[in-house]
């Protein structure tokens, strides 16, 4: 049996994993599946509850947990308690105690969508990159950081930092994952100005040795942004840091149409993983029943391939989203003229359904 953990979170959070929770369950049916869930508390909901974003017992159970399926968490009424009770704060001590180092974040554009893109057909069509980002170092944990009085006025830091063997491992998996894709990895970095990524720049292309079938290019971070919305085809896999990573994965999102396609998987060494949509909570639209499900719904289909081992299943997982868009369904933020604006919840059934067909 495996054991599957859901984290709803807050804003869209339950909203949108309580569809992919609807398509789980069709799978289950389908493919027999002999799963065993769980819920708990996460984010500003938890600290409601608890007084904490991780609860004890939420990292217990995520800790016991085989695969975790995750909504998303944050909202305005938690942007200013005291900053180590925020809602991010769990989330990153939720992927930090796990090692949870490999965030693999697969922007595919569906043909259906192509109009729903904000870049003309020609430059998406077809689309299909993967976005490795490491995802528990860099300035995103650095020490020191905080805000300090200094002459009289306060001053914010934070500290980018990266140990060479971190960089060896997060190299190693965008190798590995290219060598089963078109064989290409971009390393994107700052080298010309920042020391970390200058040492990230000279590890990745040692790291690069062991793979002598990858073709390893490097490529400054501001040129990447640029680049992703020229001409994104250019990419296989791109390679970068925390931060950068998450910056560069909300732009590749909009090539596929929405922020609301994009889904993401973070593992650790044994490939047990927590899956989440790239996208957060979305206050402006929390409660509203209109998110789109479908970047969690993938994000199961990635839970099944990676944790579970069950391509076979997250395979028709995607056959079954495909099936939905060719019918014509589409929440507001991949509305086009011409298709059927549907609700979270309709979204959801009609991928359950499909899936339950097969
Ligand atoms: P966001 O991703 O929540 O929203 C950005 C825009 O995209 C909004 O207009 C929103 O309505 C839209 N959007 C996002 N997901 C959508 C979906 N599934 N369907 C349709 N539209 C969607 O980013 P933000 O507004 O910068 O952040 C809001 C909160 O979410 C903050 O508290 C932030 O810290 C948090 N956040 C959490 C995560 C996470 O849980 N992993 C990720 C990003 C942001
Ligand atoms: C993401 C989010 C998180 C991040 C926040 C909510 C901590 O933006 O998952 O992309 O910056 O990693
Ligand atoms: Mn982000």
């Amino acid at each position: 049996m495996s054991h599957i953990l859901i984290l709803p979170g807050d804003g869209i959070g339950p909203e949108i994993v309580q569809e992919a929770v609807r398509v789980l369950r069709a799978a289950e049916q389908r493919f027999g599946l002999d799963i065993s869930l769980d819920e708990a508390p996460v984010g500003g909901a938890a600290y409601d509850l608890h007084g904490d974003p991780l609860p004890e017992s939420t990292l217990d159970k995520a800790r016991a947990a085989d695969a975790i399926l995750f909504g998303s968490i944050g909202g305005p009424k938690w942007d200013t308690i005291e900053r180590d009770k925020r809602p991010e704060r769990g989330l990153l001590r939720l992927r930090s105690s796990l090692g949870l180092f490999a965030n693999l974040r697969p922007a595919i554009l569906f043909p259906q969508l192509a109009d729903a893109s904000s870049l003309k057909p020609e430059v998406v069509s077809g689309l299909d990159i993967l976005i490795v980002r490491e995802l528990t170092g860099g300035i995103y944990f650095g020490q020191p950081r905080g805000i300090r009085e200094e002459n009289g006025e306060r001053v914010g830091f934070n500290t980018d930092v990266y140990s060479e063997s971190e960089m060896r491992r997060i190299a190693k998996v965008a190798f590995e994952l290219a060598g089963q894709r078109n064989n290409k990895v971009c390393s994107v970095d700052k080298a010309n100005v920042l020391e970390v990524t200058e040492l990230w720049k000279e590890v990745v292309t040692d790291a690069a040795k062991d793979y002598p079938n990858i073709e390893l290019s490097h490529m400054y971070v501001d040129n990447a942004a640029m680049q992703l919305v020229r001409a994104p085809k250019q990419f296989d896999v791109i390679v970068t840091g925390n931060l950068f990573g998450d910056i560069l994965s909300d732009e590749a999102a909009m090539l596929t149409g929405s922020i609301g396609m994009l889904p993401s998987a973070s593992l650790d060494e044994n490939r047990k993983g927590l899956y989440e949509p790239c996208h957060g909570s979305a206050p402006d639209i929390a409660g509203q029943g209109i998110a789109n499900p479908l970047a969690t719904i993938m994000s199961l289909a990635m839970l099944m391939r990676y944790s579970l081992e069950r391509g076979d299943v997250a395979d028709a997982i995607q056959a079954a989203v495909e099936q939905v868009l060719d019918q014509g369904l589409r929440t507001a933020d991949i509305y086009t003229e011409g298709t059927r604006k549907v609700s979270t919840e309709e979204m959801g059934a009609a991928v359950a359904e499909a899936l339950a067909r097969g």
